[in-house]
């Protein structure tokens, strides 16, 4: 079921949802060649608890049959696509690093990630990493009340196939709350006449994940990290997003 939300549960979720921005932008500057994905984690879930917020995808359950995600922080490096489990491995010059945090602060979510460069990295790498934000942002801008969902979904995938990249299926975006994910599903591909028609008040988490070869993926043995199965980069942004009445509203700007 989708919700709608209050006036009161947008506030609520504006502030969540800039707890989460202002998280992901410390963590930005934290980035180095040398620094480990285990320092930038415990840094993440310091900040978050200070601020009376839980770090919620701490102990999330897996969907199928695994243990729970370990981190505060998902750190995906280079190949891999999404919830890589942060922990011992440096960061060395060159590396592509995303990182994606979600909070729960009075009771509603803020969900959101960014891919950024380690250091002086290949041309090609941060173009991968320009052209996934930009197909986000071409997501967010379709996000209109009347237009239907598909809309979003349409707009980053012609984006991203137009600059050579493909787009990843096995794992879309999703509504977002009181729980981290809600309905509606949010693809990354499709048509633009496919999917619920859009309301003001409703709240979305859309984000994309670009490979620079095939959006084939494998998960790893430690069941959590996504990565792309002919081992070249990925890169993925996420923003929680309100469908205002004159149109959306980015909770989780930085
Ligand atoms: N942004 C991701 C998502 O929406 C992160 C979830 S990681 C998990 O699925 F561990 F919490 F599952
Ligand atoms: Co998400």
């Amino acid at each position: 079921m989708i919700t709608i939300k209050t006036p009161d549960e947008i506030q609520k979720m504006r502030q969540a949802g800039q707890l989460v921005a202002s998280i992901l932008g410390m963590l930005e500057k934290k980035v180095a060649p040398g620094v480990s994905t285990g320092e930038l984690n415990a840094r993440a879930e310091e900040d978050c608890r200070k601020h009376g917020a839980i770090p919620v995808f701490k102990n999330y359950p897996h969907p199928y049959r695994g243990r729970p995600f370990p981190g505060a922080i998902c750190a995906s490096v280079n190949e891999e696509v999404v919830h890589g489990i942060p922990g011992e491995k440096k960061l060395r010059e060159g590396d592509i690093i995303s990182i994606d945090f979600g909070v729960i602060l009075n009771g509603y979510a803020g969900d959101s990630a960014l891919t950024i460069a380690v250091g002086e990295a290949d041309p090609r790498v941060l173009k991968l990493i320009k052209v996934t934000e930009e197909s986000l942002m071409k997501g967010i801008e379709q996000a209109h009340a009347g237009k239907r969902l598909g809309a979003i979904s349409h707009a980053i995938q012609s984006y991203a196939e137009s600059h050579g990249y493909s787009v990843v299926r096995d794992f879309v975006g999703h509504g977002i709350g009181k729980e981290m994910h809600e309905d509606p599903p949010v693809p990354n591909y499709g048509s633009s006449n496919r999917g619920p028609v859009l309301k003001t008040g409703m709240t979305l988490a859309i984000e994309p994940m670009l490979n620079m070869g095939s959006d084939h993926i494998i998960v790893e043995a430690d069941q959590w990290t996504v990565k792309t199965r002919d081992g070249k980069p990925s890169a993925h942004f996420e923003h929680t997003i309100v469908i205002g009445a004159t149109g959306p509203e980015i909770l989780t700007l930085r």
